[in-house]
């Protein structure tokens, strides 16, 4: 039998591991663009954060979905947890944890300036989003008159816009609102970064 030339059988191994090569790079290829071309999901509204006209509705207990008139809160706390809900389409933003603020009614006078130009008289919005790990301030401390988060203890002063206790990094950015008839609506943006950065 015929002995093959042992260079002849390097090169043809060569072109086969090239020609093997070749083909996994333009497989490779054609994924990638063939995943470019996949239409990517669009945000829904429920999603979106909080815009500028959004009404703010209750997000828990009975009065889910109502509108929350900022004449019946109570004096002093404890704030409820809101959503923002688009006037027109009804569409209430929920589909983001990121989305949910907090509303409170403290004493006007106990304000500091940067927050008291959000607020509606005392009635003051904030991301309700923790700044530490990204859990939901869900607490509230009637005698400290203080925010908390149930996750590693964080307290924030929301008359004065600051952490006061834990580990928060930063105090929770403020959701600009005004009053239109008996509800409230944003007025602006987030003030800063909403949770983790
Ligand atoms: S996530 Fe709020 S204190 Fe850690």
């Amino acid at each position: 039998m015929e002995r093959e030339d042992p260079t002849l059988r390097r090169e043809r191994r060569l072109i086969l591991a090239l020609i093997g090569t070749s083909m996994g790079f333009a497989t490779l290829s054609a994924l990638l663009v063939a995943k470019d071309l996949i239409p990517k999901p669009s945000q829904t509204p429920d999603k979106l954060p909080p815009q500028v006209g959004d009404i703010l509705v209750c997000a828990t207990g009975h009065k889910e979905g109502a509108p929350i008139d900022p004449g019946r809160l109570p004096l002093g706390g404890p704030f409820v947890l809101a959503y923002p809900m688009d006037r027109k389409t009804r569409v209430i933003r929920n589909g983001d944890a990121k989305s949910t603020p907090l509303v409170v009614h403290l004493d006007p006078a106990s304000l500091v300036p940067e927050v008291r130009q959000h607020a509606v008289g005392g009635v003051v919005v904030y991301s309700a989003v923790c700044t530490h790990l990204g859990c939901i301030v869900s607490l509230w401390h009637p005698q400290k008159q203080l925010a908390q988060c149930p996750c590693h203890g964080g307290e924030y002063d929301l008359a004065q816009d600051r952490v006061v206790a834990g580990p928060p990094p930063r105090p929770l950015p403020l959701l600009p609102v005004r009053q239109e008839g008996g509800v409230l609506v944003v007025a602006g943006p987030f003030t800063g970064p909403v949770g983790v950065v």
